[in-house]
């Protein structure tokens, strides 16, 4: 009997490990050999831990189940398979059903410790292709794909592996940011505890492309899970020489190894990022240069997010049209997007570009958990806008994002009801910023503190007019003035909440306890 049980950092959060233990002695009882497997999720949060029985038709899920429930569970593999909390199949979920999963493609399938499932399933097919047509060949079919830079910025990723590859020296670096620090993210986490290998492969490829020989896995101290799933991974394709010298009998050498962050938000931003890992204290480097020209130890570097490089073997395998048929104007492919907040379907959506805000918060987020109306959606992160029910219109695009003064970022989209005060939502965004910052540049380090300050006199109802006034300038001053995304994007929080939130700043709301 081979049974899944997620050691995603999520489904372990809900009891999996208790989980898996529990069925291991249920099954002891019952004198029935099984084999667990521990898989990443499938993303459907209110499922995990999601257990799946592997049956002739295919795997039938079972959640969400608790440590309590594994002498049942147990009973009813043995049996007819009929127990309370069967799913039946995963992917027949409408929220798996509806996707179109093509960097998530084997999240929550494959063992991630397993790299001969991994192949099972198509990896390294890239790789394998990429050795085949050479440097310039991957370069310009990732630059045909389309694919942009997932961190946030949405930066060409094809332009940046030429700006390296055309970039003198011996010794090149791959970077991988995996500081994964925006709130209601976890896709980068997903990606590296349920198909560790893919990240490999696609940081394998830039390093083919670039002429980069070390690569590195930049990843935030509170993902130990995904530390531990990258350095396993890592140790397996070094054994397979999937890593290493000469990787798969080429001529190529490629290895890399992860590092841990300090829990710094700013060490998210590339150049800060890169002062980390040189071992020294997380600031902003001014641009430029650029990171692509003197990055990591003075060297080109390309510096990609998770989800850029776990998308690349994809592209590689099934060709840059492939890829780029999916999405809509400037936006191609696919968009893992993390639904989170108040929403009753929370969890991982890849899904083509083009699909609204409404569809992603109504449909199939299923509405606000505690049955009230959604008020305000912030995508992008705590540096995000907040957008109102009257732009949920608005299709999920760098662009169209941009044009009503918001942004994608990394894809995070958290939900709130209509109790949400969106003065406390502003001043969280300068606070945030106040305790994040480098302190590098003035308009950041002093404006957010000057601005959270300001926003309280608000709350209080202080001269309200006049401190909003002073609030929007300021707003200005950071947007234009900062060195860097993080003061510089704080604004579109607070100036979002001011203007499609205008009755929370004039006068206490009545919605509010
Ligand atoms: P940016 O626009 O300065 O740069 C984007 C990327 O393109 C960088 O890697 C840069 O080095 C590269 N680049 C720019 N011009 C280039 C050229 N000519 N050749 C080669 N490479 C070039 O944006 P930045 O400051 O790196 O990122 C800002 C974004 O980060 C925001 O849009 C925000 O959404 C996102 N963000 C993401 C977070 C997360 O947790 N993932 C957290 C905070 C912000
Ligand atoms: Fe540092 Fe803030 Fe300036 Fe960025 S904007 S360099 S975090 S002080």
């Amino acid at each position: 009997m081979r049974i899944y049980v997620p050691r995603d950092a999520a489904a372990v959060a809900c009891g999996a490990d208790e989980l898996a233990a529990a069925l291991k002695v249920a099954a002891i009882a019952r004198k029935l050999d099984i084999e667990i497997i521990r898989n990443g999720s499938r993303g459907m949060a209110w499922l995990d831990p999601l257990v799946e029985l592997v049956t002739p038709e295919g795997r039938i899920g079972y959640g969400p189940a608790e440590p309590e429930d594994a002498d049942s569970l147990i009973a009813a593999f043995a049996g007819d398979g009929a127990h309370k909390l069967r799913v039946g199949k995963p992917e027949e979920q409408p929220f798996l059903k509806r996707q179109t999963r093509l960097t998530f493609a084997r999240v929550g399938i494959v063992d991630p410790r397993d790299l001969d499932d991994y192949k099972a399933h198509g990896g390294l097919q890239g790789l394998e292709k990429a050795i085949a047509i050479g440097p310039v060949a991957i370069v310009d079919e990732v630059t045909k794909s389309g694919l942009r830079g997932r961190g946030g910025a949405g930066f060409p990723t094809g332009i940046k592996w030429k700006t390296v590859a055309d970039a003198a020296g011996p010794q090149k670096y791959i970077v991988c940011n995996a500081d994964e620090g925006d709130s209601g993210t976890f896709a980068d986490r997903m990606l590296m505890e349920g198909d560790p290998f893919c990240l490999i492969e696609g940081m394998a490829i830039a390093g083919l492309a670039t002429g980069a020989t070390k690569g590195y896995v930049y990843i935030r101290s509170e993902y130990p899970h995904a530390i531990a799933a990258m350095k396993a991974a890592i140790d397996k394709a070094r054994r397979a020489n999937v890593l290493g010298k000469g990787i798969l009998g080429s001529a190529h050498d490629f290895d890399m190894e992860t590092r841990t962050g300090a829990g710094a938000y700013v060490c998210g931003e590339e150049t800060s990022l890169l002062e980390s890992l040189e071992g020294k204290r997380g600031t902003v480097r001014a641009k430029p240069p650029l990171p692509a020209h003197k990055g990591l130890f003075g060297k080109p570097t390309v510096i990609n997010n998770v989800l850029s490089l776990a998308t690349v073997p994809i592209i590689l395998a099934q060709g840059a049209e492939h890829y780029r048929d999916f999405g809509m104007g400037r936006s191609r492919g696919t968009m893992p997007i993390q639904l989170a907040g108040n929403l009753n379907y929370g969890g991982l959506f890849e899904t083509a570009f083009g699909i609204t805000l409404g569809e992603l918060v109504d449909d199939i987020g299923g509405g606000c958990f505690t049955g009230r109306p959604v008020r305000a959606v912030q995508v992008g992160g705590p540096l995000g806008a907040y957008f109102p029910r009257e732009l949920f219109d608005t299709p999920f695009d760098y662009e169209a994002f941009a044009a009503k003064d918001g942004l994608i970022g990394h894809g995070g989209i958290v939900v709130f009801d209509d109790t949400v005060d969106m003065r406390r939502q502003a001043r969280f965004a300068m606070e945030f910023c106040a305790i994040e910052s480098c302190g590098k540049c003035t308009p950041c380090r002093i404006g957010a503190i000057r601005g959270k300050e300001t926003i309280e006199k608000i709350i209080a109802g202080k001269d309200v007019t006049r401190n909003i006034a002073i609030v929007e300038d300021l707003c200005q001053t950071m947007k234009f003035g900062s060195l860097c995304a993080l003061g510089g994007f704080t604004p579109y929080p607070v100036l979002s909440a001011i203007r499609h939130f205008p009755e929370d700043f004039h006068g206490t709301p009545q919605r509010i306890a």
